[in-house]
């Protein structure tokens, strides 16, 4: 099968190439980029791109599908519909399942749930430590061979520095990245919000960023001591990129991530949508907001990554101190990162596409992230001037815990192929 997607205004970061052009895919893979002679643009279907940016199909490195364990939030198949539709092609799920991904055993039924059951190409890390409880270490070797692109507690840290450091060691010598959820749990107990103004109106005992900072720190130190590949999960605070930028210019092997709602909201949207915008590290100061769109717009920050992290509707009811933390983010990353971003000038289209794409592809050692004849036809197409407006019922997640709904957005991603076939196509 032939699919012709026509006039498109065709942005490849990985190559450099940013210009308006045909791109034509056959049997899963795409064939021809260019301006193609009429002879070859026969084919079964035809997509008029004019108007849209067709880009590498999206990467996110940072989702929570909660198989196994917590169907009722959501699924591999339903997760996977979720990134088709905010324009993912490939994601990587996080460990913190039930059971935690911790064996070789139960990466393998996620790795091949995903191949049965989701629309895009479902990666996972693996825990690093057994149960994600921060005492014994997995088998780091044994996940690896299995198949795990990082290792991670995510959701929570490995404190114990004798644990962790070891983990460090094991990390380098498989040349695999650590990702690391960054908070000192000893320093940060029992707050639901960002430690603030607004955690004392609502006499929340707040999360400080030192305990976010100390471990970035932290961490940094240990990456530079065992050479091991550091990759920090969702930065929320201003010292904390700086401390990653300062990291970087002495050439410490460490990529980061900002996330769509820390670059975009603050802690007051507490006020407004109370459990919804719990979520962690937690939404911050407009200080930091800054920072994080600073440190993704100079390249102290990678990559974009969601966390799309659902819980059910009754969770998210419970008063703020007992409800989870976390929020869906895979439907409305495009529309954050075109809004605050791409429209306002502080982040070029080409420069947040790459982290959707070839940034976070390179980290996770993924293929894709890039269009190119040949390669595997994952190819996106994102309408950057589409006005819409959040509504989470109409999400394909199983979960709706979303501090955006009402939000007025401009941009959104209207097609997603993934090996050539169409696994999301909205309206137009
Ligand atoms: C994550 C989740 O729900 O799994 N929640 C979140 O707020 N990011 C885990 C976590 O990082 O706490």
């Amino acid at each position: 099968m032939r699919t012709l997607i026509k006039g498109g205004e065709l942005i490849n970061p990985a190559g450099g190439y940013h210009q308006i052009a045909d791109l034509l895919m056959e049997d899963g893979k795409i064939v021809r980029i260019g301006h193609l002679p009429e002879e070859i643009q026969a084919a079964d279907h035809v997509i008029d791109a004019a108007g849209l940016l067709v880009v590498p199909g999206l990467i996110d490195i940072h989702v929570h599908f909660r198989e196994p364990g917590y169907p009722d939030k959501e699924t591999i198949a339903s997760g996977s519909l979720a990134a088709a539709a905010g324009g993912f092609t490939s994601v990587v799920c996080m460990p913190n399942t039930k059971p935690a991904i911790d064996t070789a055993e139960t990466l393998t039924s996620v790795l091949e749930e995903g191949r049965k059951s989701a629309v895009v190409h479902v990666y996972s890390s693996a825990a690093i430590t057994r149960g994600i409880q921060g005492e014994q270490l997995t088998d780091m070797e044994a996940l690896f061979h299995a198949g795990a692109v990082t290792f991670t507690d995510d959701g929570r840290t490995v404190v114990d520095s004798s644990i962790i450091y070891e983990a460090f060691v094991t990390a380098a010598r498989l040349g695999v990245p650590i990702s690391s959820h960054c908070e000192d749990h000893r320093l940060v107990t029992a707050g639901a919000i960002n430690r603030g103004e607004i955690s004392r109106r609502l006499g929340d005992p707040g999360i400080s960023p030192l305990g976010e900072e100390l471990m970035i720190a932290r961490d940094l130190l240990l990456a530079e001591e065992t050479g091991a590949r550091l990759h920090i999960q969702h930065v929320s605070t201003a010292r904390g990129v700086q401390l990653i930028r300062e990291a970087k210019r002495r050439g410490v092997h460490v990529t980061a991530e900002g996330a769509p709602h820390h670059f975009s909201i603050t802690d007051e949207k507490v006020l407004e949508f109370g459990a919804l915008a719990k979520v962690n590290p937690p939404l911050r100061t407009a200080q930091d907001v800054e920072a994080v769109a600073s440190g993704l717009a100079d390249g102290t920050l990678d990559v974009i990554a969601t966390d799309h992290a659902p819980h059910t509707a009754a969770e998210k009811r419970l008063p703020l101190a007992q409800a989870p933390f976390g929020m869906v983010g895979l439907e409305t990353c495009v529309g954050l990162t075109f809004t605050h971003l791409v429209h306002t000038g502080k982040l070029s289209v080409d420069a947040a596409v790459a982290k959707l794409t070839i940034e976070p592809a390179q980290i996770m050692s993924l293929p894709g992230g890039t269009l190119s004849e040949g390669a595997n036809a994952d190819v996106t197409l994102i309408d950057p001037n589409k006005e819409w407006v959040v509504e989470p019922e109409a999400f394909h997640s199983k979960s709706t815990n979303c501090p955006f709904a009402g939000m007025k957005l401009r941009g959104k991603a209207v097609a997603t192929f993934v090996s050539g076939q169409c696994v999301y196509k909205e309206a137009r």
